[in-house]
């Protein structure tokens, strides 16, 4: 079986995971599964880079061993993976003892090689991208170009890899690979600033120690590997790098998916590294777009990340997908809004798709006892059952390009061409002229669409197309996929069943309206100031709790019932599940925003918001120091 191997970066322990991780390992496991599909030998690596001082500096500043903090953050993102059904194969730590000695493995190996020599280290370091700059690239003179934070000047003893002999040779590869890298427009970016001449790279540091050590050998016990050198091994470790070479023959990746911001490790550096270790070059590095949200950037301090989980459990995890891949061109910027997946939802899946299945089951019920079959598709529909095949057997060449938006758009000209045929065709009216056998040739052509349709999205919406499937009697499965996508042919004879709709509509945003609305000004130094009215504003009132029960199916909100000294109390849907138990919250005083306008969440109307606090370690609720008179407007 020919192998196949697909990677995503292995994302740092110091955050938590955002709908840009999620987009990123959305796309991979996509194309795992379609490969998988297509009978490929498939690895699929993701998992967590945990060195370096960024994440000693992150764990301090919580007071937290290093180590035990890793293993806190890596085990939410795996976590999060493994909710979302993500097929990876291995998940890789970079604290892991194999991948340390496989580092430790290559450091050696380039070592014997006379790629790396001892000097002196002195220059400009960027914390937060693990970077090192010359003084021309700084922007006014301590700014990095990259993030805009801050660099420390480091002057250390240091190792260093002869980044500038691999020039030439990075070179030749890019010219001789066209799709090397992915877009191809990124291509000349990354020849440009090659052409612009590399300076040999520190890879050692010696001014911290949360890191992998040096080769027992080197004896210089107080260098440990540059974390860019560390993370990007992982790609080798994984397969058995330096220790046992395991999964080796799965070498070298066919894709590296990763974002554009981290393009020039994967395309400069880890190529010069494999060049170094006599090691195959990746088939393609391939570097999406950055997402924001409602137009701006999403980060931490900002507070305006998206939770790629609560999306999932508002809107379906399916859709979600479909969402991301249909959005944005491969390589392009996208932006989430919830009136863009919420059209996307309605319109692509539930007009084009869903009405697509639910029209076949009504009139196959009506006309036919829900049989379908093949027998007159092609006396009736020929050319146009050819059409469907063409389209079909184009999506590979997009496939391969990563450009799983054009992939679902052509996809659904197919379907296009189903519910364009109904409305031609008419067969309420032909069936009262004689045309019996017409209908049933068009009932199995649309059966056919649906059944290759339902197999070439499989990838991007893995549980949607399973109940689809369903519907249509067929397995989503290898041999089907060569049978009927590959080699083109007509499903068998069958009896349709009746599922129930798979895209219900959706009419109003199903995420709380204050997570859409938050402040999101670009990068602000401080808080920004308010004038004292706009502060009254904002009524919020001492509350107490009168009943507090689960949201079915919801892992973070609770339904509580406020009393405010209103005539009844108010129903708040509140995202502290996790952290309070119901029964702990009645008779409790709390402080309810009581003038936001109310919302919508997960089908329970909510009519205020109570205040908390939250953060590493949980979340606490604001209340009253003592007992309040129950209705008292705080100010
Ligand atoms: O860079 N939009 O890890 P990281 C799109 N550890 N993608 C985004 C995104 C956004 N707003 N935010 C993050 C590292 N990503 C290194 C990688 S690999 C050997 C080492 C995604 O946690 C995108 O894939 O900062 C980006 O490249 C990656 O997360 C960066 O993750
Ligand atoms: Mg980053």
């Amino acid at each position: 079986m020919k192998k196949f191997y697909v990677t995503t970066p292995i994302y740092y322990v110091n955050d938590v995971a955002h709908i840009g991780h999620a987009y990123t390992t959305i796309i991979t496991d996509t194309i795992a599964r379609y490969e998988r599909l297509r009978g490929k030998d498939v690895f699929f690596l993701t998992g967590t880079d945990e060195h370096g001082q960024k994440i000693e500096e992150a764990a301090k500043a919580r007071g937290r061993s290093t180590q035990e903090y890793a293993d806190e953050v890596s085990g939410k993102f795996k976590a999060l993976w493994d909710d979302f059904g993500i097929s990876y194969d291995k998940y890789i730590r970079t604290t892991d003892a194999e991948h340390k000695a496989g580092v430790q493995k290559a450091f050696d190996v380039m070592y014997e090689k006379g790629d790396i020599y001892k000097d002196e280290y002195e220059g400009h370091y960027c914390v937060s991208c693990e970077t090192f700059f010359t003084e021309t690239q700084l922007v006014g003179g301590e700014q990095c170009p990259d993030c805009g934070k801050e660099v420390r000047v480091v002057k250390e003893e240091s190792y260093f890899f002869r980044l500038s002999n691999y020039q030439d040779k990075l070179l030749k590869w890019y010219e001789e690979n066209e799709k090397a890298i992915l877009p191809k427009s990124r291509k000349n970016e990354v020849k440009r600033f090659v052409e612009g001449g590399l300076t040999d790279l520190s890879i050692t540091r010696t001014s911290f120690d949360w890191g992998v050590k040096l080769p027992e050998k080197m004896n210089d016990p107080k260098h440990v590997v540059y974390v860019w050198l560390d993370a990007l091994m992982n790609y080798a470790t994984a397969l058995g790098f330096g220790t046992d070479d395991k999964n080796m023959d799965y070498f070298p990746a066919d894709y590296h998916l990763i974002g554009k911001d981290i393009l020039r490790f994967h395309a400069i550096f880890w190529p010069s590294f494999l060049m170094s270790l006599d090691l195959p070059l990746p088939k393609h590095v391939a570097a999406h777009g950055w997402w924001t949200r409602d137009g701006a950037k999403m980060s931490k301090s900002k507070g305006n990340v998206i939770d790629p989980k609560e999306v999932a459990e508002a809107y379906g995890l399916d859709n979600f997908r479909y969402f991301m891949l249909r959005e944005v061109p491969f390589g392009q910027d996208g932006d989430f809004a919830q009136k863009a997946l919420m059209d996307r939802i309605n319109s692509d899946l539930g007009n084009d798709l869903g009405n697509l299945l639910n029209r076949i089951i009504g009139m196959s019920g009506k006309y036919f006892d829900s049989k379908i079959s093949s027998q007159y598709v092609n006396e009736y529909f020929k050319a146009d059952m050819a059409q469907v095949d063409e389209i079909i057997g184009s999506l590979d060449g997009f496939a391969k390009e990563l450009q799983l938006n054009r992939y679902l758009e052509e996809l659904w000209k197919v379907l296009a061409i189903g519910n364009k045929k109904i409305e031609e065709v008419q067969p309420w009216t032909k069936m009262k002229e004689n045309g019996e056998n017409e209908v049933s040739g068009l009932l199995g052509l649309i059966a056919n669409i649906l059944a290759k349709a339902s197999l070439a999205l499989s990838p991007i919406m893995p549980e949607k197309t399973k109940e689809l499937a369903k519907a249509l009697n067929i397995e989503i499965d290898t041999v089907n996929f060569t049978k009927l996508v590959e080699n083109k042919e007509l499903l068998e004879d069958f009896t349709i069943e009746k599922i129930p709709p798979l895209f219900p509509r959706i009419e109003e945003p199903l995420m709380k309206e204050a997570v859409i609305e938050e402040e999101t000004k670009p990068e602000e130094p401080k808080d920004p100031q308010i004038t004292f009215d706009d502060f009254l504003k904002v009524v919020t009132k001492v509350g107490v709790v009168v009943s507090a029960e689960e949201v079915p199916k919801s892992k973070k909100l609770l339904l509580l019932q406020v009393d405010i000294g209103e005539a009844k109390p108010r129903q708040v849907v509140a995202g502290i599940k996790e952290f309070y138990a119901p029964a702990d919250l009645i008779n409790t005083q709390v402080c309810l925003v009581s003038n936001l306008k109310p919302a919508k969440l997960m089908g329970n109307l909510s009519e205020g918001m109570v205040l908390a606090a939250k953060d590493e370690n949980g979340l606490k609720l604001v209340r009253p120091e003592k007992d309040a008179v129950i209705g008292t407007v705080i100010s």
